[in-house]
């Protein structure tokens, strides 16, 4: 007989940012689908349902008239399912062909990557999040965007201050406010390059979305940029930290990526497996369902915990142990289904070829902090806060 969605009220928020995994388990034990009172979230947590949603996007919708996504950023593409979908999703893909990227993007990436190394290696220890993690995601991002040049930390600013709007169901005053003001931010410098992308097309996703058929309306483009400023800077940043972490913590495994450079893409593959950047993602249930023996009421929102699923032992062996040797298996770190991550390939190739190969290259010795360990942080998003290493200068 099916059952209904079993409540869990004695969880802490506090732990769920701390260390989410235990949790994780404990819900993929007791049922499909479960209401975690201090998230106010149906969590889905097992690898097979989250597929199983995932190719049903007619029952489980990805449209949510009432998400904050939209009142903070505009109507994007993101929160849509099929057609409307469709026409966002084709009118930036000119910007992610792997053509495109290997010619254009990873040039490009790899210059910064330089340079960002380049000012590490004058000195023996630093902090890789705010030295090259977030300055090489933001620098990255601002160039295929189509942006001008500015200071790495504003955009990272403005990506913040979206994330957060975005997830204000508390409805702080103080959020609110710099949400509203990094959109306005935004709207302003789209407006200063617009034309230069619609006169001369070229690579960046501005001008594939003021140059597509038919191009794309105002605010479809301004909604779209800050979908993609507040979902493409914090997650390749944390690849970058997790692939690194995971490496530094096992010194074997480095040393045979190291000597084995094949193994690059694997290790990305598995970090973001190990830690997923993006924890959780919202969908909506358009109709009474049951999953895998619970019932979801019409409207219930649910929240798909790849996370969570990314360490089913039910799909992956020794599923906490970060391990670039297990054999190859799909995960969902990148999601699934019709908005399987648009930057995936961009991702790859920035995190797993350029920028962490380079730096293992670059510094010699590269190892933890003896005296200030990592800290890991999040459940929406995951990743390293900070991440203190030292090298042989
Ligand atoms: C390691 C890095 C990344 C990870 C783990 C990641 C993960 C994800 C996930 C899980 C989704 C699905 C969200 C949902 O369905 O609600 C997604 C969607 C998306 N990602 Fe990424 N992402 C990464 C990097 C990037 C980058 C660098 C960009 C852009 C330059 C990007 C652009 C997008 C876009 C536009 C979507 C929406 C796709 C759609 O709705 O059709 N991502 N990403």
């Amino acid at each position: 007989m099916a059952s209904t969605v079993p409540v869990v009220t004695d969880i802490a928020y506090q732990d769920l940012l701390d260390d989410p995994y235990p949790i994780f388990r404990r819900l993929r034990e007791l049922a499909p689908a479960v209401y975690v009172e201090p998230a106010k979230l149906t969590l889905v947590t097992r690898f097979d349902d989250i597929t199983r949603i995932e190719r049903d996007p007619a029952t489980y919708s990805a449209d949510n008239p009432a998400s904050l996504v939209n009142k903070v950023m505009g109507p994007t593409f993101m929160r849509k399912d099929g057609a409307e979908h469709a026409i966002g999703r084709k009118a930036i893909e000119p910007s992610f062909r792997p053509a495109t990227i290997k010619e254009h993007w990873a040039p490009q990436f790899t210059a910064i990557a330089e340079q960002l190394i380049d000012n590490l290696s004058v000195a023996d220890s630093a902090d890789l999040f705010s030295t090259l993690a977030a300055p090489m995601a933001s620098l990255s991002l601002m160039a295929m965007i189509g942006f001008r040049e500015m200071p790495w930390q504003t955009l990272a600013e403005w990506s913040q201050a979206l994330i957060d709007g975005a997830g204000n169901y508390a409805a702080d005053a103080e959020i609110e406010r710099k949400a509203m003001q990094a959109s306005a931010d935004v709207d302003a410098a789209i407006d200063a390059v617009l034309e230069d992308h619609r006169s001369h097309p070229n690579p960046s996703i501005l001008s594939s979305m003021v140059n597509a058929d038919p191009p794309m309306p105002i605010d479809g483009i301004r909604a779209n940029i800050k979908v993609i400023i507040g979902g493409g800077l914090n997650e390749p940043r944390d690849a970058i930290l997790t692939l690194v972490l995971g490496l530094l913590e096992n010194p074997a495994q480095k040393a045979d990526v190291l000597a084995r450079p094949e193994l690059w893409p694997a290790a990305l593959e598995e970090a973001v497996r190990w830690i997923s950047p993006i924890g959780m993602y919202p969908r909506r249930v358009t109709r009474d369902v049951e999953l895998s023996g619970t019932v979801l009421p019409e409207g219930l929102q649910i929240g798909l915990c790849v996370g969570a699923a990314n360490r089913d032992g039910n799909r992956f062996a020794a599923p906490d142990r970060f391990d670039v040797t297990r054999p190859k298996q799909s995960h969902l770190a990148f999601g699934a289904g019709p908005h399987f991550c648009a930057g995936t390939w961009v991702s790859r190739l920035t995190v797993g070829k350029i920028v962490v190969p380079m730096l293992f290259d670059r510094l010699r010795n590269l190892r933890l902090h003896e005296e200030t360990p990592p800290v890991v942080r999040g459940w929406v998003f995951r990743g390293p806060v900070s991440l203190p290493v030292r090298w042989d200068a």
